[in-house]
């Protein structure tokens, strides 16, 4: 992504926070693994999309209006021995020169540079209770500026959550930011593609797996933007199954969900087929049931109306055809106030979705469910999971999970569905999986 665009969103920022206050945030850090082996580094989205700065040990303060600089970048010094064994990083001059900061200062001068920083602002703006050791450390600061209130030093008087503003930003996509998520749905929806291909019974998920991962990786996109669940039969009804181990059967289905990340931009993307390439009688109806709910909270995708209205409406599209069914009995209105479909559908319609799965930004404003606008990006993802054992139901249904998922753009004329070149419809999976 070009620097420009970091240097934006770091005005739009600075506006907000106002001159005579002050606002910092901290990189990720790395996480040992074993002895001298780490966890794969991933930023912290909030520090990347003010920075685009990948490094750990890093610290960006904003203060407007600063007369030597308003973007000032903490990180580690340039070190050739450090360059010899783990290669490029940026040192004080490639904070300036490449990531435009005003300044950069070495990490480890933090302390004594940050005192003087925070002289005299009334507002401080962080990231609060998400860095226990930065926590801890800003109370010190201004306990040692109270301290010197004697020689007409002021402390700060105010602690405020950075979050507020910015995830308010980072709820709205730029061109630039939706650029890299049309990849990362692209990227992931050849996966799922060939996923679908390559499926055959007496495969193991984790072969599945690996089909995934090889497409992401021959794209150039290393990593899944959350682990990927690839889950045959009954193993789709535990949400969150990344095991990935079983063997899968013919007359299964397989519900894979699994999304690739580009440039720290997220896809989530979960689609449900048949082991075989053939759905039974009864996979085939309940199928089309969480089909059709997804197209019906589609239609509720638009500027103006509520974030809640496609979840109402999945709920009573879905308590409808469990009806219809015969998997619940009684009046509809009684079904969905007795909340009896979330035995079959326990979790919600979707979630906003950026740089981080399950994105930020607030769902409700003054305990209103908040309406949809131009540029936000969510996802669509009804689902049913009849448990092996629920015996309320006829056998046939049990042990199916089935979910359908697709990432979503709202325009001012209505939607955009980023992940439409995906195939869910039942008889192109069939088709589709037929010819190999
Ligand atoms: N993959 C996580 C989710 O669908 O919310
Ligand atoms: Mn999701
Ligand atoms: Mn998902």
């Amino acid at each position: 992504m070009n620097q420009n665009e970091f240097k934006k969103r770091r005005k739009t920022l600075m506006q907000q926070i106002g001159e005579g206050n002050i606002a910092l945030i901290a990189s990720a850090s790395n996480h040992v693994r074993n002895r001298d082996v780490e966890f794969p580094f991933r930023q912290d989205s909030d520090f990347y999309y003010l920075t685009g700065f990948s490094e750990a040990n890093s610290l960006a303060v904003f203060i407007p209006g600063r007369e030597q600089g308003e973007y000032i970048l903490f990180c580690q010094e340039y070190d050739e021995k450090k360059a010899l064994w783990e290669g490029a990083h940026a040192g004080l001059e490639g904070a300036t020169t490449h990531y435009q900061a005003d300044d950069s200062f070495p990490i480890d001068d933090m302390g004594d540079i940050l005192l003087g920083l925070l002289e005299n602002k009334s507002k401080v703006y962080y990231p609060m209770g998400r860095d226990g050791e930065l926590d801890h450390q800003i109370l010190e600061w201004i306990n040692h500026l109270r301290r010197q209130s004697r020689n007409g030093v002021n402390a700060p008087g105010e602690l405020v959550s950075l979050e507020h503003i910015l995830h308010e930003m980072r709820l709205f996509k730029s061109s630039a930011e939706l650029k890299l998520m049309r990849k990362a749905a692209e990227v992931s929806c050849q996966a799922h593609f060939r996923a679908m291909q390559t499926c055959k019974p007496g495969m193991y998920e984790y072969q599945v797996e690996s089909e995934i991962v090889y497409e992401f990786m021959q794209q150039g996109l290393r990593a899944v933007a959350y682990p990927s669940i690839v889950a045959g039969g009954k193993n789709a009804c535990v949400l969150h199954y990344v095991e990935n181990k079983d063997k899968l059967k013919k007359g299964d289905l397989l519900l894979i969900d699994a999304g690739v990340e580009c440039e720290h931009y997220a896809s989530d993307i979960t689609r449900t087929f048949p082991v075989s390439g053939k759905f039974n009688t009864a996979q085939k109806k309940l199928y089309q049931l969480v089909l059709d709910t997804q197209y019906a909270a589609l239609e509720q995708i638009k500027p103006d109306l509520p974030w809640n209205k496609a979840h109402d409406v999945s709920v009573e599209v879905i308590t409808k055809g469990l009806v219809e069914l015969g998997l619940l009995k009684g009046r509809i209105s009684k079904l969905i106030n007795d909340e009896k479909y979330k035995q079959f559908y326990m979790h919600r319609i979707g979630h906003w979705l950026g740089m981080d799965v399950h994105d930020v930004g607030d769902y409700k404003l003054d305990d209103e469910w908040r309406l949809l606008e131009p540029g936000m990006v969510l996802t669509i993802e009804p689902g049913l999971y009849i448990p092996k054992d629920c015996m309320t139901v006829d056998a046939k249904w049990r042990g199916i999970g089935i979910r359908i998922e697709d990432d979503v753009l709202v325009t001012k004329q209505g939607h955009e569905v980023l992940t439409q070149s995906l195939i869910k419809e039942i008889d192109e999976i069939e088709s589709l999986m037929q010819i190999n």
